[in-house]
């Protein structure tokens, strides 16, 4: 194959959750400019028109899906009418996650439940109803978005750091149990990465010089330093790479 088609998309569709903002926004406008047909799923409604319009604009192939993924219901039924229609995902990024922050003392179960549903039964329910559309065809490609809290723990992050660090053994266990029908299964582990979910920690004037100075590349991460790494585990270049934690981080981990 040449380079080109290594990283070649066309006639792949993929569903990528949590795809009306931030990290999945730019991970669908990357898998469109690949090739694929993308189908952006989260809850707000206009946040995504406005995604998919964006790529369709560019001359990619979009639509918009909304859906709850803590609905295992919306979810079940979402993927069956997909299989049904003839564009059953050949690709998953399961991208939507939330985070709360508080002090162990001061947490509450029912927030941390929340965190587990989103972060973690929510991308296990996706795979095991996308998985069935890949296993008929003998392809598939599922990517769980993780965090560098997959490999070490922080304060205040409890439920996050938990379900993060399950997500990597969900993905090796889905990893071991598709590979046989052509499906892989690998994460990607942003570090800290410029989105509305960390708005708090960018505006924190201590905290973003920790991440400038702690970071060997001196910066916070964009989007879309995120996108070649995304690309590379949805393509064909990655067939041998399966229940892989790609950490893309400018280096936090290893000097930490
Ligand atoms: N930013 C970072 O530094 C960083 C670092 C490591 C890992 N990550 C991970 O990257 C992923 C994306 O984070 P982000 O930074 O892009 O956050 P973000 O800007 O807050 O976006 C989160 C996305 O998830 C969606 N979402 C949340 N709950 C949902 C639900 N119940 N059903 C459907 N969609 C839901 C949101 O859409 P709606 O609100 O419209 O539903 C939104 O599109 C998360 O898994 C996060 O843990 C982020």
């Amino acid at each position: 194959m040449t380079p080109a088609q290594l990283f070649d998309l066309s006639g792949r569709t993929a569903l990528v959750t949590g795809a009306s903002r931030g990290i999945g926004k730019t991970m669908a406008q990357t898998l469109a400019d690949a090739g694929a047909e993308v189908i952006l799923a989260a809850r707000s409604k206009s946040a995504l028109e406005e995604a998919a319009a964006a790529i369709t604009a560019k001359g990619g192939r979009a639509r918009p899906l909304v859906l709850d993924v803590c609905d295992e219901t919306a979810v079940t039924a979402s993927l069956a009418s997909l299989r049904d229609a003839g564009n059953a995902p050949d690709i998953l990024v399961n991208n939507a996650g939330i985070i709360e922050r508080s002090p162990l003392a001061e947490s509450r179960t029912d927030a941390w439940r929340n965190v587990v549903d989103t972060n973690l039964v929510a991308p296990y329910v996706l795979a095991r109803e996308a998985a069935r559309g890949m296993v008929a065809k003998g392809f598939g490609r599922i990517v769980n978005i993780a965090s560098i809290m997959a490999l070490h723990g922080k304060r205040n992050a409890h439920a996050y750091a938990s379900t993060k660090h399950a997500i990597a053994g969900l993905t090796k266990a889905l990893a071991a149990e598709l590979g046989p029908s052509g499906v892989t299964a690998n994460a990607i582990c942003p570090g800290y990465i410029r989105t509305e979910i960390n708005v708090a920690l960018q505006t924190d004037q201590a905290f973003d010089a920790s991440v400038r100075t702690r970071t060997p590349v001196g910066r916070w991460g964009e989007t879309s330093d995120l996108a070649t790494a995304l690309l590379f585990l949805c393509a064909p270049a990655s067939a041998y790479v399966n229940g892989h934690l790609l950490v893309v981080d400018g280096g936090f981990t290893v000097t930490h």
